[in-house]
């Protein structure tokens, strides 16, 4: 990496050619001619061929979002547009008639634009498509020495490599005001993600107001009233992640990573033991109580109504097995079960009864790799998140997966929360999630993966910087062709779309020396 640090000491922004990031499929731009788009003139518009029209809110919203996007800043029009006119209005046409869904992981996201001497138009199968190509028709606009935009002559085909293209938020370990959500969720349909995997609770506070269990997070959260997400936010989030096209998977991760759920769910977790007596603290979830499964029961019915997706993130990772060996009622469990001294057996016994009751809510479910690991009983169309760095190579593990015929995604290279000095979206960019060992039909089974932000280090002070650019080169890894790695052009594209996140008002760190047109400008 040293000697590519020298390289790139001499790219410097350049700002006026128009990048795209992620990379598109196929894009071809003209390098000359390109017309104004006029704040007074221009308007996106249905397609009279258009499946959906007027009244299709995530179009509609769209169109208003990226109209502003395009013209709030850098504005001027001291200059009529001149006689141009098909650079007037951005055509879209939608083919399936569809708009108050939500996207899922069989959403196609293709999309076509053109943009010619006779007109623009972009084409898409679905809205969740049309949202992809919008985003791409606002960055190929550049401006020019006169403030004004313009685009050139430009054709694009595109669609995801991956079609599950996440990111992880941990609201846990620091609680995250609504408002860095939502720009975080705003931040991920500008690079394309679209899955919000939601770490909302954890050992250390349980944010989540429950319906049925208000407990949970009366006595489980860092305050009652400040630092929990109510059932309006939580309701805020998914609409404004649905409008961006983006899918919101909640993890309530059980049976470890739990403390948080004891105070407000007494007799929930196992107590521990020093010899004969108990020490009053906590371990894992405790699996041998019939009112546990029966308080999982009512508590995921409750969690399967409230977030539409199909998939529930059931953790299962790190369950520390001390607390369970020290109980006797625990130890005597698992001579009945004839579990010997293994208390994997135990877990697995715990996540397939947890499994089945979800299953029951007619959902799917992803859990860390742990539980695949411990070779639980798990249904076919499960998903299992690698996200071991340090176990192994994971490229091991993604070749165990698959080869056990299971769904992969794929994190762990991409732990953003761990940071060091300089250009550390290298390493993430380079990542190819593809290679390991396997045949065509494994690698077919890794669906795509996630970018994590995990909360020990950072909350709403440091978030925004530490996720953005860096969480870029995940998302274009993941949706770009897999030959788009040339680090010199992307880190070209990805200064040049850094000053778009700055324009748009994101704290995107540098990744670099240069400057930005418009830079970040708070105070
Ligand atoms: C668009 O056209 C302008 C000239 O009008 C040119 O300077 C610029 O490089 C073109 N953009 C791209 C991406 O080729
Ligand atoms: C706006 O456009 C006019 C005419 O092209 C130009 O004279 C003026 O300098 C521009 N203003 C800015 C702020 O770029
Ligand atoms: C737990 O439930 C099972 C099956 O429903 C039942 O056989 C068992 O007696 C119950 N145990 C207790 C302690 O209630
Ligand atoms: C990716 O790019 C390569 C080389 O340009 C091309 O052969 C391949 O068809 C592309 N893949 C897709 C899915 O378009």
């Amino acid at each position: 990496m040293a000697e590519l640090r020298g390289v790139l000491v001499f790219l410097l922004s350049v700002g006026a050619a128009a990048a795209v990031w992620p990379q598109p499929q196929f894009l071809s731009v003209a390098t000359e001619g390109g017309c104004r788009l006029s704040a007074r003139r221009f308007r996106f518009a249905y397609a009279d061929s258009s499946a959906v029209g007027p009244g299709c809110d995530v179009l509609d919203q769209a169109f208003r979002r990226y109209w502003a996007l395009l013209f709030s800043v850098a504005r001027n029009d001291s200059e009529t547009a001149r006689s141009e006119d098909a650079c007037s209005e951005l055509l879209v046409s939608v083919t399936k008639p569809e708009c108050d869904g939500y996207p899922s992981l069989d959403t196609p996201e293709n999309y076509k634009l053109t943009v010619s001497d006779e007109q623009m138009l972009l084409t898409a199968y679905t809205v969740w498509g049309a949202l992809r190509g919008l985003e791409t028709f606002s960055q190929l606009a550049w401006r020019n020495d006169d403030g004004t935009f313009c685009i050139n002559k430009t054709d694009v085909v595109d669609f995801p490599r991956f079609p599950h293209r996440g990111l992880l938020l941990d609201t846990s370990r620091h609680y995250l005001p609504l408002k860095a959500i939502l720009e975080t969720l705003d931040a991920m349909a500008y690079n394309k993600l679209n899955v919000f995997h939601w770490h909302i609770v954890d050992d250390p506070s349980f944010p989540y107001e429950s319906i049925m269990f208000p407990d949970l997070s009366w006595k489980g959260a860092y305050h009652p009233a400040t630092h929990v997400y109510t059932v309006s936010d939580v309701k805020t989030v998914i609409e404004h992640a649905r409008l961006r096209g983006i899918r919101v998977i909640p993890e309530f991760d059980t049976p470890g990573h739990t403390q948080s759920w004891g105070p407000g769910t007494p007799g929930l977790l196992t107590p521990c033991y020093a010899g004969l007596s108990p020490t009053g603290s906590y371990g894992p979830v405790n699996p041998i109580l019939n009112a546990t499964y029966q308080f999982m029961a009512k508590f995921f019915a409750e969690v399967s109504a409230v977030f539409p997706d199909f998939y529930i993130h059931l953790g299962g990772d790190e369950v520390d097995f001390s607390c369970w060996k020290s109980n006797p009622e625990i130890q005597t469990f698992m001579q009945k079960m004839g579990f010997g001294q293994d208390y994997a057996k135990l877990e697995s016994f715990y996540i397939q009864r947890l499994m089945d009751i979800v299953s029951a809510y007619v959902k799917s479910y992803v859990v860390w790799q742990e539980v695949f690991d411990n070779g639980v009983k798990l249904k076919p169309d499960t998903l299992i998140h690698v996200w071991k760095e340090n176990a192994g190579p994971y490229q091991e593990e993604m070749a165990c997966v698959t080869k056990a015929g299971y769904r992969a995604l794929l994190s762990a290279p991409w732990y953003l929360n761990h940071i060091s000095y300089g250009q550390d979206w290298l390493a993430v960019y380079q990542v190819e999630p593809l290679a390991f060992e396997g045949s065509a039909e494994q690698k077919a089974l890794v669906i795509g993966g996630e970018a994590c932000m995990w909360g020990e280090y950072v909350d709403v002070t440091n978030l925004t910087p530490r996720l953005w650019p860096r969480a870029g080169a995940v998302a274009e890894r993941l949706w770009s062709n897999q030959t788009v790695r040339n680090l010199e052009d992307a880190y070209m594209r990805l200064v040049d779309f850094r000053c778009v996140l700055l324009r748009r008002g994101i704290r995107a760190e540098p990744l670099f020396t240069g400057y930005c047109d418009y830079e970040y400008t708070a105070f």
